[in-house]
């Protein structure tokens, strides 16, 4: 599978499971747009891939979003418009967790949560459908298994990927007139600095006791989904929520 000549914007790429999504989409021969909450973090990441991949200026750029900012949103999408005129692949990725129970969950907590996963993904799909109805392309978004099964003492997120789920079944729906497919990747557990400050040790051992691949991924074992997902290989499907989670849920 390859993405020669396709532009992708990749949120939450300075790290985990966004980072090795990138670097298999340049590995692919993609340009990508490498965004993180601050510049400086972008920057770093990029500077990273570079050196790990050999890759020109040409292929990446480093752009740091707010994701609960509108107006910052607007902003990475021209920067990307400006610098390659045009966009394949939009990977809604950037997120946050957290580990409450309902009753210690602040109003703040809540609006923290969607604005950052949900809102900060409708408003990024509003501002790139803009120029790819012009050309199609494919949209994943990052959803996650308790977006599935739900979550004890994860409410605020897994209504989150809940509503990731609505979002990309709805714009399936709508988008498909402009030959824009709108999928979902479904992680399990996944080794990154999120599920280290959320999981423990012993919820490790537990979780990788009930998998049925008996361990837990790391984030390039994620990546190969959402390259079939943003390929051409992939041209008919569309509203899927495909769950990568070494058969932990099913
Ligand atoms: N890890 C898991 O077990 C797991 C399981 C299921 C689903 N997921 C989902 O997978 C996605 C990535 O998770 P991860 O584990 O790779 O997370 P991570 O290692 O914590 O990385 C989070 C990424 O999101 C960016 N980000 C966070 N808040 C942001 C904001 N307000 N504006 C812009 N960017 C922001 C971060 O940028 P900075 O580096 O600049 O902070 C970073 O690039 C999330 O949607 C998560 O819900 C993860």
């Amino acid at each position: 599978m390859n993405l020669e000549g396709k532009v992708a914007i990749v949120t939450g790429s300075t790290r985990g499971i966004g980072n090795a999504i990138a670097k298999l989409y340049l590995k692919s021969g993609a340009k990508v747009a490498i965004c993180g909450s601050k510049e400086e973090n972008a920057i770093t990441a990029m500077e990273k891939i570079k050196e790990e991949l050999k890759i020109e200026n040409d292929q990446i750029m480093p752009i740091g979003v707010n994701m609960k900012d509108t107006q910052s949103i607007q902003i990475m999408v021209k920067k990307v418009i400006e610098k390659w005129q045009r966009i394949d692949i939009l990977v809604n990725n950037a997120g946050i967790t957290s580990n409450k129970s309902l009753l210690d969950s602040t109003d703040e907590d809540f609006y923290e949560m969607f604005d950052i996963n949900v809102f900060g993904t409708l408003k990024t799909t509003r501002e790139v459908v803009k120029y790819m109805k012009e050309t199609g392309g494919s949209i994943i978004n990052t959803s996650s298994m308790v977006g599935i099964n739900g979550g004890k003492n994860q409410v605020a997120y897994a209504s989150s990927k809940f509503a990731i789920n609505g979002i990309t079944k709805s714009l399936a729906k709508e988008l498909g007139q402009y030959n824009i497919r709108v999928n979902a990747v479904a992680p399990g557990v996944v080794e990154t600095d999120m599920m280290k400050d959320t999981v423990t040790e012993e919820m490790k051992q537990m979780l990788i006791h009930m998998t049925p691949l008996a361990k837990m991924a790391e984030p390039k074992d994620l990546a190969g989904a959402y390259l079939y997902l943003a390929s051409n290989e992939s041209c008919f499907t569309t509203g899927t929520i495909i769950q990568v989670d070494g058969g932990l849920v099913m």
